[in-house]
């Protein structure tokens, strides 16, 4: 359900978060086509990444339904089913943590009409819980600099994540049509990383 909210946005009024099936999987390639460019994850790589996702049958990527409708998702790789982003720059030596206990901040798109209203938290807090009760001691994430309101290093700075490098040009070889660029992307990814040693959950925000 929606009500009018400021600036025109619809306001949510209840929002499911659940873990991400293969039912999802038309809905999260059209949400990303919106919000990122086409063809950024095809419903190919929407599948393929939700495998990837996945650790002893427990599925760590997740959505957020509202009326029915899918308003948003997080793809989140567990420690030991991921070596790099989208991109290939990394920077581990600055992590505090080995890459066998890092989990990856795949991607998280939150609708245009619904942004701003926190879901993005909640995702994320489900995901690092879940994350925590696995043993892991790290995320890594490449936060999007050029992201619409500054949404993506505003968002992960509030749930703990640290910037530890920045790299221009970080999604170049991926080939998707930029919502902002065109082809090829142009733009730059600043790495952040969050340590889930001292990560707890917030009470009365998830
Ligand atoms: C980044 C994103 C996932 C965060 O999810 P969210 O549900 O919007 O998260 P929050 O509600 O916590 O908002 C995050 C920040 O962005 C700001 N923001 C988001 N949408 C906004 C809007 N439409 N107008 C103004 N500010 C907005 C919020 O005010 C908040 O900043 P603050 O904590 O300083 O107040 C989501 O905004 C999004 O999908 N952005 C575009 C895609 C993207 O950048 N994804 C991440 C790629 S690494």
């Amino acid at each position: 359900m929606t009500g009018s909210g400021r600036g025109g946005r619809a306001t949510v009024m209840s929002v499911e978060i659940r873990v991400m099936t293969h039912e999802d999987v038309r809905d999260v390639s059209a949400l990303a086509d919106r919000l990122v460019g086409d063809d950024y994850y095809t419903p190919a790589l929407v599948a393929e990444t939700m495998e990837r996702s996945t650790l002893s049958d427990q599925v760590f990527s997740y959505v957020a339904v509202s009326d029915g409708k899918l308003v948003a998702f997080r793809f989140v790789l567990p420690p030991g089913r991921w070596e790099h982003g989208r991109g290939q720059a990394l920077a581990p030596e600055r992590w505090g943590a080995p890459l066998e206990k890092t989990a990856y901040f795949q991607s998280c798109f939150v609708d245009h009409a619904v942004m701003g209203q926190g879901i993005g938290r909640r995702l994320a807090h489900r995901a690092l819980a879940d994350l925590k009760a696995l043993g892991a001691r790290a995320v890594v994430a490449h936060s999007w600099k050029e992201s619409p309101h500054g949404s993506s290093l505003r968002y992960l700075t509030r749930l703990g994540f640290e910037a530890v490098a920045e790299h221009p040009e970080y999604w170049v070889e991926v080939d998707y049509t930029c919502a902002l660029d065109g082809k090829p992307c142009h733009c730059t990814a600043i790495e952040v990383v969050l340590n889930l040693d001292q990560w707890t959950p917030p009470e009365a925000t998830s």
